[in-house]
């Protein structure tokens, strides 16, 4: 072991002053002896030695000591580490506790011999022996005598040495050379004090009443802040009078030496400081300089902002407000968080179209021309339209109803509207309210709010950068509400012609004048469109398309569309007549148009690319080589096609998609009478389905089956698709034969589809949406359609090509149903 642990740990001045005092006589006692005799160490304890103090020399264990002297008088700790110097402490434990402790001449040296350490050190007693944690030991020791080591008797398992013990001279009275001596050397050592702030000064009284010459230089030697050789010194100089000599240069040549370092420290500290005092003024001074710039700036923007707004010509009561905000900019920090909102709220207004608008001129056969472009057919929307923007021409005013158009995805209700825009030469924008809850989404939030704008109308009426525009809400059946608040009454306010004209949004805070805006609104169904909404809205009802129309459509519009879209010329492509409606057969089920247009998309993409790899220039898509494009078939056309099966009826639905053919599936089995439902029916159908049961219990004896059926059995009724959801009254007649071919076991025609809602007494209600019911039988491949007598009316509602095609029959009750649509039994 041997690292470095002989080291000064603290030294308690009051402890030491003690000590000296109760152990004087006891030192005198060594050091006062005469003779030379060398006394072997041996278990003799102190008291014993005291016998011996005639002896001069002793023999000890030795502890060579690193970067630290040990004075006579002087009581300190230090911790030992290295094994030669613990086996040293430890033998002296064992006999008088008396060691004898000597600087090393060099402190880095691991493992010094004889020759390594000075000859002259400290005989020390030791008082306390503490273990550290790990292998070194904290000794307190208090030095007795100065000592010199005369021969050195081994050094190993430790150093034990023969000293001599050096007398210190005691003076009875002192001379006053030495009494000079002394004073000169407190009063240096006063200075030094003053000087060395290491030093504490609260040591000086203590170290002042020491009477001893020699003591007091020991006592002052062990303070000072100086290189181990120094104190050597001291400690090597026996006469008193020497050592207070010795210390007096030492004294006063550290005293000059601080004092010139004190002298530099201030220098540089006076220059650090000058040169800190000139930053920060220059710091300051750029701030100041920077403010004065900056203030010019926020003058010259407010001064932008006042003319800018003194253009807009606001009402004098909005432009005061909003005069007011751009002043308050003056009085606040700039870059405050406060200044970017009122900057915000400032650009917001003047960016806003407050007196802008498109100069639309009404010419009702130019707009008429217009909406002939851009779509095929829909001529009783185009009518109207026309109509609405006629009767808007000359009231000069909006303050009619608003246009609502209403049908199945894909028809061109958003296409329609933005064409009504081109026609009427106006601005166009668009907001979908499907899945808005928030009412601030509409209106917007409130300045307090963090990163606050305004609502999506406003933010849409700065888009469009006029105060007229054509603005759609596209989706209003989608709106929702929760807890944020009720976006639909929200919309009320912005679509209410009494209400618009001060429409206030949150964040802006004042009025804006939304009554010129010509607001049109689409939906793919009225039902969940709020009351107080719908009763302000003129629906225009924009119906599927058929077979034939498609085709032209995709003719004249989508397929000339695509061909541009994709970068590609007539020349390059070519779809037959055929294709098209095998695209609309085999790749599409939809009442719109938006997949035959993806579809036709896909053909041009398809396309592009092989002309860009250099397959060749043209291609000619048919029927045969279709697949090779689109992939397999993803519809069977002649759903129609197989046996007619009992159980089985086709019924007409009617949904926010459009029309679509539903079959209805029903068994029997062995049971107590139960009837299960399944295929997401909702509770109107589910109702009616149990309308048709009670009725054909009613009439079991004239169908001629048992009355008591349903206690044997149960019956089952399943829609597929399992997981769409389904409702409404209109299938009950379609239940209604579904089951009583079950019942009676004869087949229902597979070419027959049928709507229509019944009552208990089995008579046919009338149904809505006829045209898509009969679309859909259609693109079917029905036959034979079975409606309620009074919806008579919406045949003629149906394009003349499809009614052509099929067979219509009124029905007045169920009985009339299952003529038509059971298989007849042959007799
Ligand atoms: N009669 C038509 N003539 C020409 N193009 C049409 C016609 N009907 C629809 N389209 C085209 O069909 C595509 C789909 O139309 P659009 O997006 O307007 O449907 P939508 O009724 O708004 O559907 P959704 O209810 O899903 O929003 C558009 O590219 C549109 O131009
Ligand atoms: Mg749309």
């Amino acid at each position: 072991m041997t690292e470095d642990k002989d080291k000064k740990i603290e030294m308690n001045h009051d402890e030491e002053q003690e000590n000296m005092e109760k152990d004087e006589d006891e030192l005198k006692n060594i050091t006062q002896s005469e003779e030379n005799d060398i006394i072997e160490d041996n278990e003799d304890d102190l008291d014993d030695l005291i016998d011996y103090k005639k002896n001069m020399i002793r023999t000890m264990p030795m502890i060579p000591l690193r970067g630290l002297s040990i004075f006579p008088y002087m009581v300190l700790h230090f911790d030992i580490g290295r094994e030669k110097s613990i086996s040293a402490l430890e033998k002296a434990m064992m006999m008088n506790q008396l060691v004898f402790l000597s600087a090393q001449k060099d402190p880095e040296t691991d493992l010094p011999t004889h020759d390594d350490f000075y000859k002259i050190g400290t005989i020390a007693k030791i008082k306390q022996m503490l273990k550290l944690p790990g292998d070194a030991i904290r000794v307190l020791v208090e030095g007795v005598s100065r000592g010199e080591i005369k021969d050195m008797i081994f050094e190993v398992p430790y150093f034990k040495c023969t000293v001599k013990i050096i007398n210190e001279r005691e003076f009875d009275e002192l001379s006053s050379n030495v009494i000079a001596l002394m004073r000169s050397t407190l009063s240096n050592f006063e200075n030094y004090l003053d000087l060395n702030p290491k030093i504490s000064p609260d040591i000086f009284p203590s170290v002042a009443s020491v009477d001893q010459p020699g003591r007091l230089a020991d006592v002052i030697t062990s303070h000072l802040d100086i290189k181990t050789e120094e104190k050597q010194k001291i400690l090597e100089a026996f006469d008193p009078e020497d050592r207070l000599e010795i210390l007096n240069d030492i004294l006063n040549r550290e005293n000059e030496i601080l004092t010139i370092e004190q002298d530099i420290n201030i220098k540089v500290r006076s220059q650090i400081n000058k040169s800190q005092r000139e930053y920060y003024l220059r710091e300051q001074m750029r701030a100041i300089q920077e403010e004065l710039g900056q203030d010019e700036a926020i003058e010259d923007e407010i001064a932008t902002w006042m003319s800018q707004l003194k253009k807009l010509k606001l009402a004098p009561k909005i432009s005061e407000k909003v005069e007011k905000e751009i002043k308050r900019l003056s009085k606040i920090q700039p870059s405050s968080a406060e200044g970017g909102v009122i900057r915000t709220y400032v650009e917001w207004i003047l960016a806003l179209p407050w007196n802008k608008s498109s100069k639309g001129t009404l010419d009702i056969k130019n707009a008429e021309t217009i909406l002939n472009e851009d779509h095929y057919g829909l001529e009783k929307v185009k009518d109207r339209i026309l109509e609405y923007l006629a009767v808007m021409k000359l009231s000069k005013t909006l303050k009619g109803p608003i246009i609502c158009l209403v049908g199945p995805p894909g028809v061109g209700k958003t296409s329609v509207a933005k064409s009504i825009a081109r026609a009427v030469n106006r601005e166009f924008v668009r907001m979908s309210l499907g899945g808005v809850r928030d009412e601030a989404e509409i209106r917007g939030h409130r300045r307090t709010y963090i990163g606050a704008i305004p609502g999506r109308v406003i933010s849409a009426i700065k888009e469009a950068g006029t105060n007229n525009p054509v603005f759609l809400f596209d989706e209003v059946d989608k709106i929702g509400n929760d807890f944020r608040g009720d976006p639909a009454s929200a919309l009320l306010e912005v679509l209410d012609p009494e209400q618009n004209k001060d429409f206030v949004d949150h964040y802006l805070e004042i009025p804006f004048d939304l009554s010129k805006v010509m607001f049109i609104t689409t939906a793919n169904t009225t039902e969940t469109i709020p009351r107080p909404l719908l009763d302000r809205m003129e629906i225009i009802y924009v119906p599927g398309y058929t077979e034939e129309e498609k085709v032209k459509i995709a003719e004249k519009y989508l397929i000339p569309k695509k061909i541009k879209e994709h970068g590609l010329s007539e020349e390059n492509i070519t779809i037959s007549e055929r294709t098209i409606r095998s695209i609309i057969n085999y790749y599409t089920r939809e009442s719109g148009v938006r997949n035959l247009e993806r579809e036709l998309a896909n053909l041009c993409r398809k396309v592009a690319r092989r002309i860009v790899e250099g397959d060749a220039t043209r291609f000619r898509v048919t029927a045969g080589n279709l697949e090779s494009y689109l992939g397999k078939k993803r519809f069977r056309y002649d759903i129609i096609e197989g046996e007619n099966e009992i159980g089985i009826a086709t019924g007409l639905a009617w949904t926010v998609v459009g029309g679509d053919t539903l079959f209805i599936e029903t068994t029997l089995i062995p049971g107590t009478g139960k009837l299960v439902l399944t295929g997401q029916l909702g509770e109107v159908m589910q109702e009616s389905a149990k309308a048709g049961v009670s009725y054909i219990r009613s009439i079991s004896k004239e169908l001629g089956i048992k009355g008591d059926f349903y206690k044997e059995n149960d019956l089952h009724i399943h829609i597929p698709e399992g997981a769409t959801p389904k409702d409404g009254p209109s299938a009950g007649v379609t239940m209604c034969t579904a089951i009583i071919s079950s019942l009676t076991n004869r087949a229902v025609r597979k070419d027959v589809a049928m709507t229509g809602e019944i009552t208990l007494r089995g008579k046919v209600l009338p149904v809505g949406g006829i045209r898509e019911k009969v679309l859909a039988a259609n693109r079917a491949g029905i036959k034979k359609v079975l409606l309620p007598a009074e919806n008579e009316v919406d045949i003629e509602e149906i394009p003349s090509n499809v009614r052509r095609k099929l067979e219509f029959v009124l029905i007045q009750n169920v009985s009339e149903a299952l003529e038509h649509a059971l298989v007849k039994i042959e007799t």
